[in-house]
Parts: C-alpha cells; sequence; structure tokens
C-alpha cells in the first residue's frame, strides 16, 4: 500500500477550467488506487501566506471540501483521508525542525517565493518564505511517496526530497520515507499533463480564476444561465471553420475540449461530429447547453452536502491524521535527541 497525499489550496472560487484539470483527474487518481491509501487535506495554513480575507476562510474550506465530494470522492473508502491541515498541530511542529535543516541559500532559490513576492512587495512574509517548508513538513510526515502536483509545485517537491535525504544521511535511512521524483510521480499516477481550459476571452492563455476579467471564466458557482452567456460570447477566430486547432483555433479548440471532457466523450469523436462544420454560433449553443446542464447538476449536488456532513468527515479524518502525524513527529524528536 502507497500513500498518496494532495493537498488543495481552496482560497479563491474555482473555474471549470479547475475541475476538469485537477478536480475530475483527482477523483479518477482516487478511483484507480482505492487500494493505496489517499490522503486528502486542505492546506488552511498556507491560505494566508498572502493576504486574503479572514473572515471567510473558514467557510471557503468547508465549501471546498463539498466541492470535492459533489465531485465524486469517496468518502465511504476507508482508505481516503480528508483532514484540514490546521487541525494537525504535527505539521507546524516538524516545520520548525524541518526548518532548522534547511538551508537558507536553498529556500532562496525559490521561484515562486520570488514571484508571489513580487505581487506582493507589501506583504513579503516569512510565512511566505517558509511556505515551502510547511509543505515538506505535510509530506514527510504521513510518508507520503506520491504526490500529485502541478507544475508549478515540482521545485517545493524537490525541497522535500532534498529535506528527507538530508535528515536521513544524519539521522537514518528510516526517519523519512523518501517522496517520488517528479517523473515516476507522473508514471505512476498516469496524470494527463497539459490538460489546460483556456480563457474565454484570450484562448491562448489559460482560464484563471484569479483573472478580474469576468468573462473570461466560468466560476462553479456561476449561475448556469450566466456561464451559458459567457460560452456564447467567447472569442472565436475568422476562419469560418470548426477544426481543431490550437495554434490557429485557440477558442474554438477550447470549446471542443470542454464539450469532449464535460459530456465524457473521446475528444476524437467530439471534434469528427463537428468537422467540416462553419457555424461557430451552433457549437458555441451546443457548448453551452453542456456547460449549464453541468454546472445545475453540480451545484445541486453541492447544496444537498451540509456542513455537519463535512464536519462529521473532517472530524474522522482528522482523528487518523492526528495519530499518524503524531507518531511520525516522535520518531524525529527522537532522532534529534528531543526524547530518549
Ligand atoms: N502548495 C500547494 C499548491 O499551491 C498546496 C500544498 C500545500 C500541497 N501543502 C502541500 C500540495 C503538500 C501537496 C502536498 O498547490
Amino acid at each position: 500500500m502507497e500513500t498518496i497525499l494532495t493537498g488543495v489550496r481552496v482560497n479563491e472560487e474555482p473555474t471549470i477550467g479547475n475541475f476538469l484539470g485537477a478536480y475530475a483527474p483527482m477523483i479518477n487518481l482516487s478511483r484507480e488506487h482505492s487500494e493505496d491509501r489517499i490522503n486528502f487535506f486542505v492546506p488552511d495554513l498556507h491560505s494566508f501566506t498572502t493576504p486574503i480575507d479572514h473572515s471567510k476562510l473558514y467557510e471557503q474550506t468547508i465549501k471546498g471540501i463539498k466541492y470535492y465530494l459533489a465531485a465524486g470522492l469517496d468518502v465511504n473508502n476507508p482508505n481516503i483521508h480528508i483532514y484540514r491541515q490546521s487541525r494537525i498541530p504535527a505539521h507546524a511542529e516538524l516545520c520548525w525542525i524541518l526548518d532548522c535543516f534547511t538551508p537558507f541559500g536553498e529556500a532562496s532559490r525559490m521561484t515562486q517565493f520570488k514571484e508571489k513576492g513580487a505581487e506582493h512587495p507589501d506583504a513579503v512574509t516569512v510565512g511566505l518564505f517558509n511556505y515551502p517548508i510547511l509543505m515538506a513538513a505535510d509530506i514527510l510526515l504521513y510518508d507520503a511517496k506520491y504526490v500529485p502536483l502541478g507544475e508549478d509545485q515540482f521545485q517545493h517537491l524537490e525541497l522535500a526530497r532534498n529535506i528527507a535525504i538530508r535528515m536521513n544521511n544524519k539521522f537514518g535511512q528510516e526517519l523519512f520515507t523518501l517522496p517520488a521524483s517528479e517523473k515516476e510521480q507522473v508514471k505512476f499516477m498516469h496524470l494527463e499533463k497539459g490538460l489546460r481550459i483556456r480563457s474565454l476571452t484570450e484562448p491562448n492563455k489559460k482560464m484563471s480564476k484569479s483573472s478580474e476579467n469576468e468573462r473570461s471564466k466560468i466560476l462553479l458557482c456561476d449561475d448556469p444561465k450566466h456561464a451559458a452567456k459567457k460560452i456564447m460570447s467567447a472569442t472565436t477566430d475568422s476562419e469560418g471553420v470548426i477544426r481543431f486547432d490550437m495554434v490557429n483555433q485557440p477558442g474554438i479548440s477550447n470549446l471542443l475540449t470542454m464539450e469532449s471532457l464535460l459530456t465524457n466523450r473521446d475528444i476524437q469523436d467530439v471534434i469528427s461530429d463537428w468537422a467540416g462544420q462553419t457555424s461557430y454560433g451552433d457549437l458555441k449553443r451546443k457548448v453551452a447547453d453542456t456547460v449549464m446542464h453541468f454546472l445545475a447538476d453540480f451545484q445541486e449536488r453541492v447544496k444537498n452536502i451540509s456542513n455537519s456532513d463535512v464536519e462529521a468527515i473532517l472530524e474522522r479524518g482528522e482523528q487518523y491524521a492526528n495519530t499518524a502525524a503524531n507518531k511520525k513527529l516522535r520518531q524525529v524528536q527522537k532522532a534529534i535527541g528531543l526524547y530518549k
């Protein structure tokens, strides 16, 4: 039994692109690996390394978990554990210990710190700097070998591996399970690379939840009719014929991709359905209808999950996580000489 661990940030309203590119693959992964242990957690201590509205943090966490449940995460599988980082004090405690075995220079090389720091020049906190080391603690506490991650997080995974190697060399090879390298991760999890739903207004860019332009993105909480209108006004091109061509017709290709993923049909089948047709309006009407039904159905499922359902699931997951994490923490405390 391997441990797969995934941390999902929930502080912004997710888009349909997040659903198709992250939620759905994660749910598939959890089905394919139903015999492995899956730790699914919300890194809520990570969510204010840059400024946020704190009055919304709690509700956002609960809602973020509802979204995954509505997407099909199987809470009845006893190998799946769902928890909040903030409820497992061992994360913060191990983070401090790992801090003391992480050279400042190595942590300083993290490109995400530099980028986010540049975005928020007035709010560069020690927490933002320390972010990847807390992330290393999230992973190493559970002896997780597989950690599905976006490309922007690969450098952080490499840092976690380096910390584990360094401490194992000093304190014994059995201390931490070494997380698999990025290449092994991709192989084990059959993750489809490069699936990116594009912006509706600038289809050369990915659909981004943080975009200021409401018309560029479809949020999972959007009114379905309103979302359909956004599809109808999506930017296309002047080629005048429907083809799948990401370079010359990224808008049309994006619509075909959404149609294929939301209806669970092979992209090739969808492409041949539309091959040679010239009415962009017809394609848009079809995709708009698909998106509208998808959102209505998804939102209905979210509505049917109560806060207390989520709390009960978390309580179970957090009991498991505290037991597992405290055991590992004690092992580390012993290794570094705090306990006999
Ligand atoms: N940094 C990750 C992200 O932005 C979230 C995260 C925090 C995480 N801790 C983690 C992911 C541990 C995997 C494992 O997506």
